[in-house]
């Protein structure tokens, strides 16, 4: 089903809004969707924040909630429709409460949000995050919009409030300029536009003295980066050469723009990590073709072969779309026979799911029945866990380097507390002992699952 873009909604939120003037006003973030959305909710609350709002992580004591959300599939979407639903019933006890919804959704359905949400109070897109504190603090029997796309808004300036942790999302590129078929990425945040090198640098010198060890470098086509005469390469190596950065890491890339330049800055650079995020989408040059990936499938296997020949020990994921336009059971074949050939550590699968606005939705004929899609998307999942079981297992025995991220939710059998961190491989790795957070430890692999290595710290 596909959602009606509604003209002229006028647009009611439940109850009359006071205006909510920073003051001690809590607000409280849920994000959904992409570490660009994870990147953008840190903006949020940095902006907030300088404002004089304070930020909770608790909804139900929340005066202003804001749900940062993702439109590239619709079951996504109904997701955070049925959860703003939830939301809105803590207005019985907070008459007051501002409910809003940011991202990549709001933008999709800034005309269609008033109808199936009408209790929503303020929508806004992901290029008008500066001017939160401004509508927050009008008051209004309206909901109040802000969906402009803006060519040139990176949020320079805006330093953002990460979590503590042990990894720092860095945006170096906003915007997506590749306009693929199936994708809704580029109408709702615009235009590809990169952040200075300058900017960057600083950026992370910061982070670095906060006591992060690893940045992770982000954009919808991350590679594509180019800013006067520093390309994504020479960007790799200079985020790479600041004191204290550890590891830097980046996602995802557009196979497109893999240049050599940016290999040998992987496999010539201690520093960034050998794991690779590569989406592939489907394994049919004629699919590939209709999708408007740009790169046939050979290309992509040439590229794949490189990489695995500079960086030998290089972990490799990628996105499948099954049941897009037109698949046959041909092209599926291709895409099994693909994933069985590169064997992915791990591959994130979905059922295509046609989006308003995008060329595939327009001009071509979504023609593959959701019981097909469904059956293909079980059987590229169950190829692939079985793959990332035996991947997994040729750790058994071998030492691994982990950054420690913390306790993990799941004890052990005995109910032993376990810890968690990740390996430069970017794979979870889950250890019994205690290590505090954020240090850096060798562990012996004893036992893998297809998600995870388990291990113990090596003597
Ligand atoms: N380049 C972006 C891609 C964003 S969308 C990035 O940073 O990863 C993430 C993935 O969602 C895509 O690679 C694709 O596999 C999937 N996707 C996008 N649009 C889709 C759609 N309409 N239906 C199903 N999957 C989709
Ligand atoms: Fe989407 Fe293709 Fe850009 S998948 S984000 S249009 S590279």
């Amino acid at each position: 089903m596909n959602l009606p873009i509604l003209e002229d909604v006028e647009y009611r939120p439940a109850a009359s809004r006071p205006g909510t003037a920073a003051g001690s006003r809590s607000v409280y973030i849920e994000t959904y969707g992409c570490q660009m959305n994870v990147a953008d909710s840190e903006l949020v609350a940095s902006i907030l924040n300088e404002s004089g709002y304070q930020i909770t992580t608790a909804a139900e004591e929340a005066d202003i909630i804001l749900l940062n959300t993702c439109a590239v599939r619709e079951h996504a979407e109904e997701r955070v429709i049925g959860r703003i639903s939830q939301l809105n019933g803590l207005r019985a006890h907070r008459p007051n409460l501002t409910l809003g919804v940011l991202g990549c959704m709001a933008q999709h359905l800034s005309k269609s949000l008033p109808v199936r949400a009408p209790f929503v109070d303020l929508v806004m897109g992901p290029d008008a995050y500066r001017r939160l504190p401004e509508i927050l603090a009008q008051s209004s029997d309206d909901a109040l919009f802000d969906v402009r796309l803006d060519r040139a808004e990176n949020y320079i300036g805006v330093d953002p409030v990460r979590r503590t942790g042990t990894n720092a999302w860095v945006t170096i590129i906003r915007g997506c300029d590749k306009f693929c078929t199936f994708c809704i990425v580029p109408y709702v945040r615009g235009r590809e536009r990169s952040v200075s090198p300058g900017q960057i640098v600083d950026q992370v010198k910061r982070i670095a003295q906060e006591g992060f060890k690893e940045v992770t470098l982000l954009g919808q086509t991350v590679n594509s980066y180019r800013e006067g005469d520093t390309d994504f390469a020479d960007l790799l190596r200079e985020v790479s050469a600041i004191d204290g950065i550890e590891r830097v890491r980046f996602t995802s890339p557009y196979p497109v723009d893999f240049t050599d330049r940016v290999i040998a800055a992987m496999a010539e650079v201690n520093e960034v990590c050998p794991s690779l995020h590569l989406p592939v989408q489907s394994g049919s040059n004629k699919q590939l073709d209709t999708m408007q990936r740009g790169y046939t499938i050979e290309e992509y296997r040439e590229l794949i072969r490189k990489l695995r020949i500079a960086i030998p020990d290089i972990a490799l994921t990628t996105d499948i779309i099954t049941g897009f336009c037109g698949e046959s059971d041909e092209d599926f074949r291709l895409t099994y026979e693909l994933m069985e050939e590169i064997r992915y550590d791990s591959a994130f699968m979905f059922k295509y799911s046609a989006r308003e606005g995008t060329y595939a939705h327009k001009k071509m004929n979504d023609n593959i029945p959701e019981e097909i899609k469904g059956q293909r998307l079980q059987q590229v999942i169950k190829l692939q866990e079985s793959i990332s079981r035996e991947v997994n297992q040729q750790y058994i025995g071998q030492t691994v380097e982990v950054l420690v991220e913390g306790p993990s939710k799941r004890p052990a059998k005995d109910g032993q507390p376990r810890f968690y961190g990740r390996t430069r491989q970017g794979k979870t790795a889950i250890l019994t002992q205690e290590i505090q957070a954020n240090e850096i430890v060798n562990i012996r692999v004893t036992d893998t699952t297809s998600h995870t290595l388990l291990g113990e710290i090596a003597e």
